[in-house]
């Protein structure tokens, strides 16, 4: 692991996502990360996490799986779970949420890779820093 790097393993909760968000704020905060991109950011890891407890595990136990890291002015993030795994049907503009749409609106690159269990998103999002 890089060394500022972070990786959150939380169970899945909607309780938790506020414990999720108010850690990865801090983190924002210590590595001087604008308020607008951060805020931003809160937004996509709240709808990601949010995510993966209603459709990763469907509010069965499982773990969130979150890991963060700035260089060079760039955010990378991933949020993963070991749930049920991504259906790409289910992935027509119709169909879609909110959620994956403001993913894709705040992320420079945003990914979904299914693993053999659950699924990982990935995103990338250059931003200001404050001094
Ligand atoms: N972690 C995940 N595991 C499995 N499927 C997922 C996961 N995240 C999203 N999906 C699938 O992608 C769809 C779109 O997600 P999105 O967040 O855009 O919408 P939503 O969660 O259905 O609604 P909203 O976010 O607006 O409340 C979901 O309905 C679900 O089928
Ligand atoms: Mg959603």
């Amino acid at each position: 692991m890089k060394e500022n790097e972070i990786k959150l393993t939380i169970p899945s909760s909607l309780q938790n996502i506020s414990i999720i968000r108010a850690m990865i704020k801090a983190y924002f905060e210590h590595e001087h990360v604008d308020k607008g991109d951060s805020f931003q950011l809160l937004t996509v890891i709240d709808e990601l996490s949010t995510n993966v407890v209603e459709h990763g595990y469907k509010y069965s136990r499982g773990n969130i799986i979150i890991r963060i890291e700035k260089e060079d002015h760039v955010i990378s993030l991933v949020v993963e779970d070991n749930g049920i795994g991504f259906d790409d049907s289910k992935l027509s503009k119709e169909e879609g949420g909110l959620g994956l749409q403001i993913a894709r609106n705040v992320a420079d690159t945003f990914t979904i890779e299914k693993k053999e269990n659950g699924t990982m998103f990935r995103l990338k999002k250059k931003i200001r820093e404050v001094v």
